[in-house]
């Protein structure tokens, strides 16, 4: 009997997608390159040690697997994004034929995967990008899935993706089809933009605590807990409360944690690509600069031997640090749901962002009650800021997020992404900006012309200075 759905990879997330699948009854074809000495029948032994995967056939030779398939095979990939994708794609190609499905569940950049879908269509193979997102845990019990590419193939690996795909709140799946091309990694990329951004919020408030109150990481935890019973309730800052309260022997394990941030490329790709599409999406960059600006750690220290910055103590209101979170939470996904709105313009996808914002509150690393209000904002209205909910917000938050960013710099503790939203705040909501006096300079140095207030036509105008 032929396996009706294949695997290639089996790296953490290729393994528990496995489990995933296999445990809904699937009969599964399972590859993982043979390595010698390093990676070894990995397959066969993956198989032999979970009894979900006893009706699973296991290879490390791709014809072998790829004839295992029922067709049209449907094959995810989870291999490393960049060349190894490439390179899989390539070694898999003779072994394919019209029809068949390459779904890649990696965190590829959207344009990539837009020419790998051109490179096989001549071929008559489809090629779906796909936002796998919720870590380990979440592949194993149901991840949101974000697929995109064409809407036929969507519908053949459909009863897949959404049997293993986490559930909503009413039970539907957090899966959806996103839209054409590389729509499905796009969204993916902006959600890990969001994501960010709501770790370095969560961040700043435990800077703002920590060094400007003196608490202790678990009074800090303590703080936080009883937010995740209200609006404020997200993964991230469950898992943060359950971080700050770990302990190894005396010590927080917390305080052992070199302060130093990595990344893996995809908040990056999220600022670049903001700048190409002329949207500011300053919280979500602010958030990816914290973590550059973290890495240079020796220069830190250099700096503060030599010109120390002492964070000052400082009165904290606990409503008004909850209040001013969730609105620099607010307009953090205002960011990344506008991106996504221009992206949709300027590629002509037809995002449904009440959709993608539903399948985004379950399964995945930025789910959150904000994210369900977002959803049901969507359904109603197409501009998030001109939303009441987003005026409730605004309304409880504004004062606080304004007093929390003065007192914060004040006391010397920085606050990359809180700054960024207050400015954003303050900026999406000013009706006249100075943005004339830089039209002015433009056409000062450099001939660059402007439009005039009282000629509605558009003209450009240019002054002899
Ligand atoms: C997810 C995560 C996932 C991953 C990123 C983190 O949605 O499951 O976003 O994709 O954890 O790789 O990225 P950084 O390494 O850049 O923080």
């Amino acid at each position: 009997m032929k396996a009706v759905f294949g695997i290639v990879g089996l790296g953490v997330m290729g393994k528990s997608l496995s489990r995933n699948m296999a445990s809904k009854g699937f009969r599964l074809a399972l590859f993982n390159r043979y390595v010698q000495d390093k990676e070894e029948a990995v397959a066969e032994n993956f198989i032999r040690e979970f009894p979900e995967l006893e009706d699973a056939l296991g290879f490390e030779d791709l014809a072998s697997f790829a004839q295992s398939l029922e067709r049209p095979r449907k094959i995810l990939l989870m291999v490393q994004a960049g060349s190894a994708t490439d390179q899989t794609i390539d070694a898999l190609r003779p072994y394919l034929e019209a029809g068949d499905i390459l779904i890649d569940g990696g965190n590829a950049f959207f344009k990539d995967t837009e020419s790998r879908i051109s490179d096989l269509k001549e071929a008559g193979i489809h090629f779906m990008g796909t936002g796998v997102s919720g870590g380990e845990a979440g592949a194993l019990n149901g991840p949101s899935i974000m697929p995109g590419g064409d809407a036929a193939a969507y519908e053949k690996i459909s009863p897949f993706l959404e049997q293993i795909a986490a559930k909503d709140i009413n039970g539907k799946p957090c899966c959806t089809y996103i839209g054409s091309g590389g729509s499905g990694h796009f969204v993916k990329m902006v959600h890990n933009g969001i994501e960010y951004a709501e770790m370095q919020l969560i961040a700043e408030l435990y800077a703002l605590l920590r060094w400007g109150t003196q608490l202790n990481p678990d009074e800090i935890a303590d703080i936080f807990e009883p937010w995740l019973s209200g609006p404020a309730n997200s993964y991230l800052l469950e898992i943060t409360v359950s971080i700050l309260r770990k302990t190894e022997g005396e010590t927080f394990l917390i305080d052992l944690i070199l302060d130093q941030a990595a990344n893996k490329g995809t908040g990056s790709w999220t600022s670049i690509v903001a700048s190409d599409l002329g949207v500011a999406i300053p919280t979500i960059t602010a958030a990816l600069f914290a973590r550059f600006q973290s890495a240079f750690k020796a220069e830190r220290v250099q700096y503060a031997s030599q010109f120390p910055m002492h964070p000052e103590m400082l009165e904290v209101d606990v409503k008004e640090l909850l209040d001013a979170y969730q609105l620099a939470r607010f307009l953090n996904h205002q960011q990344g749901f506008v991106l996504m709105q221009q992206a949709a313009i300027q590629f002509e996808w037809q995002l449904n962002l009440s959709e993608l914002a539903r399948i985004w509150t379950n399964g995945c690393i930025i789910r959150s009650q904000m994210m369900r209000d977002i959803s049901h904002v969507f359904s109603e209205s197409q501009l998030l800021l001109a939303h009441p909910l987003a005026w409730h917000t605004l309304d409880a938050g504004k004062e606080a997020l304004l007093a929390l960013v003065g007192k914060g710099l004040a006391a010397q503790i920085p606050l990359p992404c809180f700054s960024a939203s207050a400015n954003y705040m303050l900026m999406a909501f000013q009706e006249d900006s100075s943005a004339n006096l830089i039209q002015a300079q433009r056409d000062f140095f450099g001939a660059h012309t402007y439009q005039r207030v009282d000629d509605p036509s558009g003209k450009k105008y240019h002054t002899n200075w």
